[in-house]
């Protein structure tokens, strides 16, 4: 299903900043609480909380950033590609989300963004020349799988930041980030990037999860990390500067259109850039400053609780997968 403008981004804005408004945490682990956003100046500290990616909702997210992202994926890498992707992101739904990135030539230039062991890379280089792909990602321990696969020999991988891309600005003609958005802590920003290092007319593709409407997911998806909704989605894009913005929703064969549970890989969102150069949207300074030092008992405590409510989602797909076993095809599940 692919949806326009039909999200009601106005609707989507004024409940986003309700919710940024609604910012409460506990002090300690990492939130800019209501009294003392980082010794600002009261309108200041104000407008730095809105803006905050950790600020929208009340949701702890203890994964959703890149210290602890990082640390995670020093471990899931090993298992990554065969214990979590055939469970979320199968290479089906991956060629379902990369159709509207319109990969129609062998010589676009592609930038693929949190990259990891590069499973969407290898769906980009069969539409692309690896060499004219750029796999990009922040663990070094991902991308060496990703050095592994002989189908990305002639890719240049390398280390970044989704939030500050190392590339000059109109640099590709398709900008794809799959299953990445939900770490970064200020998604606003990166979307920001995305626009910035296309090409006019360029194609960003971004793959995400999708959040859920059942209690107990919405409770350990609140908990693990960010899972945006359809409209907060099309928001980023549009305050970006993207035109002809588009959701496609996805989803793994067995969950029979399912989306109560909420979805890792739950939709692509598609933009084209409207303009040369950087995207009009300005923003302040970072959310997260990686290079602080970070309290480790606080750190481990983010880091154990976050592990353990993904957990959680590693069981979904089984779930959605036996009921589809048992319940007759047709019927709903
Ligand atoms: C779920 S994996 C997705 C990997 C790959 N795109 C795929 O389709 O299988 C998420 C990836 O995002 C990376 N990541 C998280 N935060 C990032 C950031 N700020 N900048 C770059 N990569 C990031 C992680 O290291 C991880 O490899």
């Amino acid at each position: 299903m692919a949806m326009a403008s039909t999200y009601a981004p106005g609707g989507g804005a004024r409940a986003l900043a309700q919710g940024r408004c609604r910012v409460r945490g506990p002090a300690g682990l990492g939130f800019l609480g209501p009294s003392k956003a980082a010794g600002l100046p009261r309108p200041l500290a104000l407008a730095r909380r809105m803006s905050s990616p950790v600020a929208v909702g009340a949701r702890p997210r203890f994964i959703q950033h890149k210290k602890e992202a990082f640390w995670f994926y020093r471990f899931l890498s090993i298992v990554y590609d065969h214990v979590i992707n055939p469970g979320h992101w199968t290479e089906d739904m991956r060629d379902d989300a990369l159709e509207p990135a319109d990969l129609f030539s062998r010589h676009l230039t592609v930038v693929d963004v949190g990259g990891g062991t590069g499973f969407t890379t290898l769906g980009i280089v069969k539409h692309v020349n690896p060499e004219n792909v750029t796999l990009l990602d922040q663990s070094p321990h991902q991308l060496d799988k990703a050095r592994q696969k002989e189908a990305l020999k002639g890719v240049t991988i390398m280390e970044g930041d989704a939030e500050d891309l190392p590339f000059p600005t109109d640099s590709f003609d398709r900008y794809i980030s799959a299953g990445s958005i939900e770490y970064w802590p200020d998604p606003q920003r990166g979307i920001k990037e995305a626009y910035r290092v296309l090409r006019f007319g360029g194609l960003a593709c971004v793959i995400g999860p999708v959040y859920p409407t059942f209690w107990l997911s919405r409770f350990f998806a609140d908990m693990w990390m960010l899972f945006p909704k359809e409209e907060e989605y099309i928001e980023w894009f549009k305050k970006a500067g993207f035109r002809d913005v588009k959701l496609k929703r996805i989803g793994p064969k067995w969950y029979r259109g399912v989306r109560r549970h909420g979805l890792i890989m739950g939709c692509s969102v598609t933009g084209v850039k409207r303009e040369r150069g950087d995207s009009p949207l300005e923003l302040g300074p970072k959310a997260e400053d990686v290079s602080k030092p970070v309290n480790p008992i606080t750190f481990l405590f983010r880091f154990l609780v976050g592990t353990i409510c993904a957990a959680y989602y590693v069981l979904v797909p089984i779930y959605m997968w036996i009921k589809d076993q048992i319940v007759p095809k047709g019927m709903p599940i």
